[in-house]
């Protein structure tokens, strides 16, 4: 589904630049879920930055279901990252004084009207998917750091994405809360979403169809 081919990206100028992806090639399955594993400062997040079309590689050619989307115009990545993409961070970036069904509808800002019954039904379904049926008025204040996290994952589903992007989802909780929102992930993927998520985790990303490894910016 998502595949590249010897990207290379280094950040600073000149002297001062520094290599942080050498010659990775990768190749994301359509329906897989696929672990980027490293130690911190290995490059996964800027492969992340790359793959999800949020920063363009000095070289090498980033595919999208066959289609090399690597210099893509403005307005068709706008459209990849409104219909095809999803990314959800370390941090979920939640709205504070937006209830969770109305941060889950963020997406739909454009086209949301009260009398929408579909998207306001779409986004009660998402928070369903991942748990969270009857919380759906609640604040993010009123909802544990795991339950956060579930409002970011159903905000990133509700656009129906081809692919989520995962950046250290559980990077910011604690183990038991990190392993459901794991098993969380890992249902939405049976359920036929592709998944690609970064993490320095070894046990969560052991438990992924395919890892990729990073070492100082080269896969191994
Ligand atoms: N915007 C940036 N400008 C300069 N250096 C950066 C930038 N982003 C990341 N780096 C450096 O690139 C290296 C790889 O970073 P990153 O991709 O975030 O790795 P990881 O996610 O594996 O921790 C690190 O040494 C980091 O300091
Ligand atoms: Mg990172």
């Amino acid at each position: 589904m998502l595949k590249t081919e010897s990207i290379s990206h280094s950040y600073g100028e000149g002297s001062a630049a520094v290599t942080v992806l050498d010659n990775v090639s990768i190749d994301i399955p359509e329906g897989g879920f696929t672990s980027i594993v490293g130690r911190s400062g290995s490059g996964k997040s800027t492969l992340l930055s790359v793959i999800s079309s949020l920063l363009k590689p000095e070289q090498g050619q980033v595919y999208f279901k066959e289609k090399e989307i690597t210099n893509l115009p403005g307005s068709e990545i706008d459209r990849l990252r409104k219909e095809e993409f999803s990314i959800i961070f370390q941090s979920h970036h939640l709205l504070p004084y937006l209830t969770a069904h109305e941060n889950v509808l963020l997406p739909f800002l454009d086209r949301l009207a009260p009398a929408n019954k579909e998207l306001l039904e779409r986004g009660r379904e998402c928070l369903e998917r991942v748990g969270l049926a009857g919380k759906e008025d609640r604040l993010p204040g009123q909802l544990s750091g795991g339950e956060q996290q579930r409002v970011a994952i159903a905000r990133a589903l509700v656009k129906s994405p081809s692919i989520l992007f995962a950046d250290e989802p559980c990077g910011s909780l604690d183990k038991s809360t990190g392993n459901e929102i794991i098993e969380i992930l890992h249902k939405l993927n049976k359920e036929g979403l592709t998944i690609a998520m970064v993490t320095h985790d070894r046990v969560h990303a052991s438990m992924a169809k395919d890892t990729i490894e990073l070492e100082d910016g080269k896969t191994i």
